[in-house]
């Protein structure tokens, strides 16, 4: 059985502080070690140009990020560490994706919805200043992640959703052309790494201007810590440390042993001038052997490009072959070979096909759509619209008995219902919804689908009777 994948990427923008090594960078690496996971880290240097124009401080900051990981441990013989844009067909997969996405998915990306919201707030144009780029974010990370198949994807809670969209996007696309090409990956959200508080108290990050950056001189970083904030108890006074940042942050780099000791030594009372220094001391032995090699990694440079540039070249021996299984799949062939092959794939074809005695075998194994019912905990009663790969379609409103949904469900299979703004449509009023994360156009092609394919079994019983 092959191992479990797990996928990474690290946008290179800004430079490391302490809150990307706790929640992130730390338990990646430990993460990476296990013997029962394939893991891939890259560099999602096409991502970081949708924030940043600023040519210098991309490759500056690539090289800082790499190093960084290298210097923690990372091991690039063990693990797959490449640079997204060495992998030439990670852009050509986002634009194979791009033609299986919905707009309307796209809209409703969380970054860019609150793009256009903070325009809508300050009265100007909501698309003001909105790159492409941006808007198509969720498409490059979807490929990203479909490219390499991974099973798994850690990210924080503001990731999640562009997990879902990578699964709805490779869904759709081993929906439309008939096959298991994609993996579709789960995000993995881990509830125990630690939220690093900042200088203020805050959640350490850039954006809060807050943050103690990971390869600041030591003098610089004790300075630093020395400003965290804390309460005015005088020393010898018992402090809680659970009411402490000081503390927390010592917590997420302390064993469990440690962090005992020094909770006893608040509520003894210790100063908050020895507890800070405590602090930084913890901190810096943590990095202190790691710092060394960051910055002979930040003097040779071309030992990082090698490294990648072999990492890259791993890569690449999957990638390579998997595009062209996927140009295949699309309808991107030589015109040399094999011209007549049947097109098939997505329901308007597999309809054309259906009857004429020429479904291919990838076009039999799609299943029809379907309209259920079913009486759900509450007693009442639904239906849903549902495709065996597309999953629910469309979910039904509660009808208090079994006949109203049943009749309801002859009409639409007659043909009467029809899916508008995101709503299955009877007589003027909606009697089911597509599902936030379903491109409506598929609920209406599958009802579509639905309505012809009853009508031609209707033709058939009447035939025979
Ligand atoms: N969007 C991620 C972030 O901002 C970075 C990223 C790009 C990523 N592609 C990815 C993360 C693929 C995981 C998988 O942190």
């Amino acid at each position: 059985m092959s191992k479990r994948r797990v996928l990474t990427g690290i946008k290179p923008t800004g430079s490391p502080h302490l809150g990307n090594y706790v929640g992130a960078i730390k338990p990646a690496i430990a993460a990476s070690r296990d013997a029962n996971v394939d893991s891939y880290f890259f560099l999602a240097d096409y991502h970081a140009l949708i924030s940043c124009q600023k040519p210098l401080d991309v490759q500056r900051s690539t090289l800082e990020i790499a190093a960084t990981w290298l210097a923690l441990g990372l091991d690039p013989e063990r693990v797959m560490f490449y640079r997204q844009s060495d992998i030439p067909e990670i852009p050509e997969l986002t634009w194979l994706l791009t033609c299986v996405t919905g707009k309307g998915l796209l809209n409703r990306a969380h970054a860019y919805k609150a793009a256009v919201d903070a325009n809508a707030a300050e009265g100007v144009d909501v698309d003001a200043g909105i790159s492409a780029g941006l808007y198509m974010y969720p498409v490059l990370m979807a490929a990203d992640i479909l490219m390499f198949n991974a099973h798994a994807v850690p990210v924080g809670k503001d990731q999640v959703q562009h997990i879902e969209i990578a699964r709805d996007l490779g869904q759709r696309f081993n929906h439309i052309y008939g096959g298991d090409h994609f993996v579709l990956p789960e995000a993995q959200v881990d509830e125990n790494t630690a939220t690093l508080a900042g200088l203020d108290g805050r959640k350490m990050s850039k954006s809060y201007d807050n943050t103690i950056r990971l390869w600041d001189e030591p003098a610089v970083m004790r300075k630093l810590v020395m400003s965290i904030v804390t309460n005015s108890l005088l020393p010898g006074v018992p402090k809680n440390p659970d009411e402490s940042h000081v503390f927390s942050i010592y917590q997420a780099f302390a064993t469990p042993a440690e962090t005992a000791a020094m909770r006893k030594a608040y509520q003894d009372g210790i100063s908050w001038g020895d507890a800070k220094q405590a602090l930084f001391e913890r901190i810096d032995r943590d990095l202190a052997p790691a710092r060394e090699r960051y910055r002979h990694y930040m003097t040779n440079p071309n030992e990082v490009e090698a490294l990648l540039l072999r990492g890259a070249e791993r890569a690449r021996e999957e990638s390579r072959p998997f595009i062209a299984r996927l140009r295949d799949a699309v309808g991107l062939r030589s015109l040399a070979s094999g011209v007549a092959r049947p097109v098939h794939g997505n329901l308007d074809s597999r309809l054309e096909l259906s009857g004429s005695g020429t479904m291919t075998a990838d076009l039999q194994k799609m299943s029809p759509p379907e309209l259920k019912q079913y009486r759900d905990s509450d007693g009442q009663f639904y239906f849903k619209l549902a495709e065996k790969s597309a999953g629910v379609l469309a979910q039904s409103i509660g009808f208090a008995n079994g006949k109203d949904a049943g009749a309801t469900i002859a009409r639409i299979k007659r043909g009467e219902g029809a899916i508008a703004n995101g709503e299955l449509v009877l007589d003027g009023a909606a009697v089911a919804y597509v599902p936030d994360m379903v491109d409506p156009a598929d609920a209406s092609l599958a009802l579509d689908v639905l309505v012809r394919l009853e009508a031609e079994a209707l033709a058939k019983k009447q035939a025979q009777a």
